[in-house]
């Protein structure tokens, strides 16, 4: 029976580390769940200040939310002199000082206050003065009907003219006690929001969030239950890839026959055995991925029968017939959609630039590396690579000899560029 595969998934490359983040709170119940956005927040390395409205205090403690940010909470424009001193600059201050500002839960009065641009107390003078390149998201969270009513939804709508991004409530129970749309979405969804707003401020990766595949390393063939027919591939180029591929923001699923390599960090990881095998576990991902890089040492044949137990050694000669296995990545590209891209490797002793542009074509790629092997600069089981990028574009980018890493790199911004050729002219 062959292996099941089985997955592990560890946390993904982190845009929040160091971000100065401001969360406003209005008077809304959600306003319960904010402490744990804060803390969440925290814990990815953001630094979190808030702005409170009046209204929002009563639904939530001052003192809960100082507590968890480490910071004292701002409220109004005009502090008591006394306690805080005179800071002339400290509703403007604020404003610069954010990477990003998120309001939740956003009342029907704060959104007519900031779509009117009154600046009556430090969350609205906070709107106000935040750089205009700095994403600021708005999660309105009030009762369906005062939420669908004209008036609130002129002030989205004079919101999201000026650039803000309004995320729609969700439907479900409300503090009303009645079910519909209204609810604000938990604080889990409000961070991914924020980390996608950042990314996208960044001027990040076309693969940031794009769901890319990775088969690795080599597959195994059964002769009999304890031998089986392989090949050198030690997977790192393919680690490599996911890894390169995640630090870009991508959602990368790794389907790896047996090798020694750690997960990458935000790499969600398949362990296969067979051909037969990865190409079932890749299968699953061929309608929902938008990038397939085949970068498996895949055996092209095997056993056409393996023998049950070990094969006594009686005979002096023995024929082994071999079958062919599926081509994983041809599967993918022929029936790959318009939108999705296809990579592939072509593993060459000799001189292979035409078997890799053969190679292309036939397995209806967007890309392939050829990849010269010599076994002690470039190829199986060593840590450089000496890759040549052939686009279905017919440009060709010739690689020096690099680290595996630097090489999987160079890969991506060629697909990158691909992407974002693709979106010019789709
Ligand atoms: O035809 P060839 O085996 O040289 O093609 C190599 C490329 O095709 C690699 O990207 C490899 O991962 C992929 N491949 C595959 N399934 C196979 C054989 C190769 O996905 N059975």
């Amino acid at each position: 029976m062959p292996a099941e595969p089985f997955c592990n998934k560890t946390p993904g490359a982190n845009v929040l580390r160091g971000k100065k983040i401001i969360i406003g709170i209005c008077g809304g119940i959600a306003a319960y769940k904010i402490p744990q956005l804060v803390r969440l927040l925290k814990k990815r390395g953001a630094l979190v200040r808030v702005a409170l409205t009046d209204a929002g205090a009563r639904f939530v403690s001052e003192l809960a939310l100082a507590t968890v940010s480490e910071e004292p909470v701002y409220r109004k424009i005009f502090p008591p002199v006394e306690s805080e001193g005179v800071d002339y600059t400290r509703h403007i201050s604020l404003g610069e000082w954010a990477d990003a500002l998120v309001i939740a839960p956003a009342t029907a009065n704060t959104l007519a206050r900031l779509s009117a641009g009154l600046c009556d107390d430090m969350l609205a003078a906070i709107f106000l003065t935040l750089r205009p390149s700095k994403p600021v998201l708005i999660f309105p969270a009030m009762d369906g009907q005062m939420f669908l009513s004209a008036s609130v939804q002129r002030n989205i709508a004079a919101l999201v003219a000026q650039g803000c991004s309004v995320i729609n409530p969700e439907s479900g129970e409300l503090a009303s006690g009645q079910c519909g749309v209204g609810r604000m979405p938990e604080p889990e969804a409000i961070l991914l929001a924020l980390e996608e707003a950042l990314h996208e401020a960044m001027g990040c990766s076309p693969l940031y969030r794009k769901r890319v595949v990775v088969t690795a390393g080599p597959t195994r063939e059964k002769i009999d239950g304890v031998r089986f027919i392989s090949n050198y591939s030690s997977g790192k180029m393919g680690f490599a890839i996911a890894r390169a591929a995640a630090k870009r923001g991508a959602l990368v699923t790794l389907v790896t026959g047996p090798v020694h390599l750690p997960t990458p960090p935000g790499v969600e990881r398949m362990d296969v055995e067979s051909t037969a095998e990865m190409n079932a576990a890749a299968e699953g991902f061929f309608k929902s991925c938008d990038l397939f890089i085949g970068a498996a040492a895949v055996s092209d044949y095997r056993p056409a029968t393996p023998y049950e137990g070990k094969m006594k050694k009686d005979d002096e000669q023995i024929v082994l017939t071999l079958v062919k296995n599926p081509d994983i990545l041809a599967g993918f590209g022929r029936q790959k959609s318009p939108s999705q891209l296809a990579v592939g490797f072509a593993l060459e002793t000799r001189s292979g630039l035409e078997s890799a542009r053969k190679k292309l074509a036939d397995k209806n790629l967007d890309l392939i590396a050829f990849n010269f092997f010599d076994r002690k600069t470039s190829g199986f089981d060593v840590d450089t690579n000496i890759l040549t990028l052939i686009g279905s574009d017919g440009v060709i980018t010739e690689l020096p000899q690099l680290t595996k890493d630097d090489a999987a790199g160079k890969l991506l911004d060629a697909v990158e560029q691909l992407c974002l050729n693709r979106a010019v002219n789709p």
